[in-house]
């Protein structure tokens, strides 16, 4: 696992966006072979959706050829309510951008059977080859999309209940009343996300610490779901500081050195 630490969630945006279309660009996606891209929502990946417009706008990278999965979506929140994860989607990034249409792919939580929703969402991942790169966010209790704690960690998309924490963290977004909130959502499970060739997981701030600490430092466990990627061959995370405040400082210093090393090895490289 290769742990990326900056300064503020300012600079976790901007590397993230950078790194997003170096990879993109680098796949060369074509209308044969598409760059797959799973998607996060949340507030942890809006600097990161800002940063990909600009550099849209600067023509530096174009979407035609990306086609997104969407990690999650409430359970019956109407798709123009504004903190359905559609109305999100669209708001900070896809109308900004010039993915087409039926590129997107967002779970629908107003379908009448959710469960031939689930089924359908993972054939169409299937279908589309698998996902190439998952960009995720972490709750503060360490679930990754809605795999809320002791959730299956070889689960797939399916219908979860949220825990209280969530829905009293989410509560911010719907006025600060945790009635509004949602009870149930349509998510991703921690399989669907293991099975993507590469993850790249924001965690800024100090409510992240914990669960960074769990990752990074602690063992596998479904009390933390987000704990899972240390069993996956390809798993970036990228903080801030204010997040590694309950990581032991030598941790901290290993990862930090290992970055420092690996910028100079690709200097010598490019001399
Ligand atoms: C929700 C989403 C997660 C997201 C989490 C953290 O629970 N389902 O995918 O990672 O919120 O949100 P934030 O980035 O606002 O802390």
């Amino acid at each position: 696992m290769r742990i990326v630490i900056l300064d503020d969630a300012e600079q976790v945006s901007e590397w993230t966006a950078n790194y997003l279309v170096e990879r993109i660009n680098r796949f060369k996606p074509g209308p044969e072979r598409p760059f797959v891209l799973g998607l996060p929502t949340g507030s942890s990946p809006i600097g990161t959706y800002r940063e990909l417009v600009r550099l849209h706008q600067q023509r530096r990278i174009s979407f035609k050829n990306v086609v997104t999965f969407n990690m999650d979506e409430y359970v019956n929140l109407p798709e123009d309510h504004p903190e359905s994860y559609h109305y999100y989607m669209r708001r900070h990034l896809f109308d900004h951008i010039d993915i087409p249409n039926e590129n997107i792919h967002i779970l629908d939580g107003n379908a009448p059977d959710l469960e031939a929703e689930c089924r359908r969402y993972e054939e169409s991942i299937r279908r589309h080859g698998g996902i190439e790169l998952f960009l995720g966010g972490i709750g503060p209790d360490g679930h990754i999309a809605f795999n809320e704690p002791a959730s299956s960690l070889v689960s797939r998309t399916r219908v979860k209940t949220l825990t209280y924490e969530t829905i009293a963290a989410n509560a911010r977004f719907f006025g600060g009343d945790l009635e509004k909130v949602p009870r149930m959502a349509l998510t991703v499970g921690v399989g669907t996300v293991m099975d993507a060739r590469q993850v790249l997981l924001i965690i800024t701030g100090y409510s992240k610490a914990r669960a960074l600490r769990q990752v990074v430092e602690e063992g596998v466990s479904h009390m933390w779901t987000v704990s899972m990627m240390q069993l996956h061959p390809h798993c970036i995370i990228v903080c801030d500081d204010d997040a590694t405040m309950e990581l032991r400082v030598a941790t901290v210093k290993y990862f930090k050195d290992l970055e420092k090393i690996a910028a100079g090895v690709q200097s010598d490289f490019s001399r």
